[in-house]
């Protein structure tokens, strides 16, 4: 099928992938500037700096019982949640019950707030297999992350209003500007927070993660807040669907193979993490099996939201480093699943622990501004230096030389390495039981001869050996069952569509949109598979 490429230029780069989301993030935070250290640096022996790293390291296993015990638990919460409301795992219906029929023609909006950046996106279809894409991207000031409801809902409807006035302006004037109601843009909103979700273009606040902080929002429409600044500024935009992060990917999954095996899981494991899947709708307690708009259809998607499985440390693995960057969020003591293993945290637990070292004067001859400023470490780092396999580790020389400032001893990087070794691999592991305790609870290696799971974000796309490491904890759940498990990262789906810009190895405004229509030829054999699932996005699009 021919694309054609975005027929204006882009305001992303290559370099702004995943992983740079978090570290913007974080740099954006930076919720606790610490003063300097006054480094006591000792002339610690080789073997003892290595102990140490090694002891420190070993805080982060987690062992085969405690990821049965955590998919076990993940599976009790998994129930709880789906039998009613308020429960610790809020197992979100999405109410994602349909797909587009291939036939799609016109312009639509797809807009995306999920961290640090607000993404405003156009595709114009042109009815022939073929679409044009727009993308603009603009950094969330960090006032208005812990500002009002008003404030950010109005930068967000101002940066659409920019948008249409720049790249859709020609066809704007066309179809008579704002006033014309024939021709009002369709718009997709993806919210990658816990949203109660009402009705696919509804859903109120339950809280904010990674960072957010607008008290007053929470409770409310989002998309109601979106529509009244849209309606201020008097844009012809109708916010048409609201959808999480995890269910786009499990969508777009679905697309991507279809016929081939039934995609059952969506991932994100980016600057945050979080999980949907197709859940029977029988299965649903909670929601009121008589809804009209529910006649007839045997699957829901759910957005687990497991990013805070677990908030009572029940079965979590904890250490001194994770205790401290709970404190020091908005949100202490929830999304404890996510501060474990998503990319917001894993720079931050990782600068807690050097930082501790070169207290003790172990690490470092001197401290520097990055090491001992909260929030300053890009979690990307983590994957840098796993990926350094030299025998002298000169990558880890060049990253701490640039990241923190600072000089180093090869004993000094061997030991980073260690610890960042035993992270990294918590957070993967971690990640493969709330898969391992999907795949349990709906029995899906039981009825499928290969289970398909989608996969986005920069901590999984980066981070060497990732998915390596959530199979090791998948074995340990399902068992020979692992090897029936296909996991399949949407990122790089995206970015190999050949004929897109390089620029388009980001992550992608309205990419699940796209990936319905790269793939619209295949949409029979999907619908099959999903079976009688004829409304959301169908509505949406038309
Ligand atoms: C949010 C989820 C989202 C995930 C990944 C979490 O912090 O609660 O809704 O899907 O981040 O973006």
């Amino acid at each position: 099928m021919h694309v054609r490429g975005a027929s204006a230029s882009l305001s992303s780069s290559v370099a702004v992938t995943l992983s740079l989301f978090s570290s913007l993030f974080a740099r954006l935070l930076r919720l606790n500037q610490a003063p300097l250290a006054h480094a006591n640096f000792t002339n610690m022996t080789t073997s003892s700096l290595l102990e140490e790293a090694t002891f420190i390291s070993k805080q982060f296993d987690v062992s085969k019982d405690q990821l049965i015990a955590i998919s076990n638990e993940f599976i009790r919460l998994t129930d709880l949640g789906l039998k009613s409301d308020g429960m610790p795992m809020a197992m979100i219906p999405s109410f994602v019950t349909g797909v587009p029929n291939g036939t799609e023609k016109g312009t639509f909006l797809a807009v995306d707030l999920g961290g640090t950046n607000f993404r405003v996106c156009s595709i114009h279809l042109n009815g022939d297999g073929t679409f044009d894409l727009l993308q603009t991207k603009s950094v969330i000031p960090r006032s208005l992350m812990v500002g009002t409801s008003k404030e950010l809902f109005s930068f967000l409807a101002k940066r659409v209003d920019e948008f249409i006035k720049t790249h859709l302006d020609e066809k704007f004037n066309e179809e008579g500007g704002h006033s014309d109601n024939e021709h009002i843009y369709k718009l997709g909103f993806t919210f990658s927070f816990p949203v109660n979700q009402t009705a696919i273009n509804s859903g109120t606040l339950l809280r904010w993660t990674k960072g957010f902080d607008v008290a007053d929002a929470v409770g409310k429409d989002v998309c109601r807040l979106l529509q009244d600044e849209l309606d201020l500024l008097n844009l012809p935009v109708h916010v048409a669907a609201l959808v999480n992060d995890t269910v786009g990917t499990l969508m777009s999954r679905s697309y991507s193979s279809p016929g081939e095996a039934a995609t059952l899981v969506g991932v994100i494991l980016g600057t945050g993490t979080n999980g949907a899947y197709a859940e029977s709708l029988a299965a649903v307690d909670k929601l009121d099996q008589s809804v009209a708009a529910l006649a007839n259809k045997s699957i829901m998607v759910i957005n687990t939201e497991w990013g805070s499985f677990d908030n009572d440390m029940k079965v979590l693995p904890t250490t001194s480093w994770d205790d401290a960057v709970d404190l020091d969020t908005p949100n202490p003591g929830y999304q404890m699943f996510e501060k474990r293993v998503s990319g917001m945290f894993l720079g931050e637990i990782l600068r807690r622990i050097l930082l501790e070292l070169n207290e003790k004067g172990h690490l470092f001859s001197k401290a520097s501004t990055p090491l001992t400023t909260a929030w300053s470490l890009d979690t990307s780092i983590l994957s840098r230096v796993e990926a350094d396999t030299t025998p002298d580790l000169v990558a880890v020389k060049s990253i701490v030389e640039t990241d923190l400032g600072l000089p180093t001893t090869l004993v000094e990087r061997q030991a980073i390495k260690v610890i960042v070794e035993g992270v990294g691999k918590r957070s993967a592991l971690l990640a493969g039981a709330v898969v391992g305790g999907i795949l349990v609870h709906t029995k899906a290696c039981q009825s499928n001869p290969v289970v398909d799971i989608g996969v986005d974000g920069s901590v999984f796309e980066f981070y060497p050996g990732y998915e390596d490491l959530m199979r090791e904890a998948l074995k340990d759940v399902i068992g020979e069952n692992e090897k029936k498990v296909r996991i399949v990262s949407q990122y790089l789906s995206v970015a190999s569509s050949a004929s897109l810009p390089a620029d388009y190895q980001s992550r992608i405004v309205g990419r699940d949109l796209l990936k319905q229509i790269l793939r619209n030829s295949c949409i029979g054999t999907y619908v099959e598979l999903w079976d009688g699932l004829h409304m959301g996005f169908t509505d949406f699009l038309f």
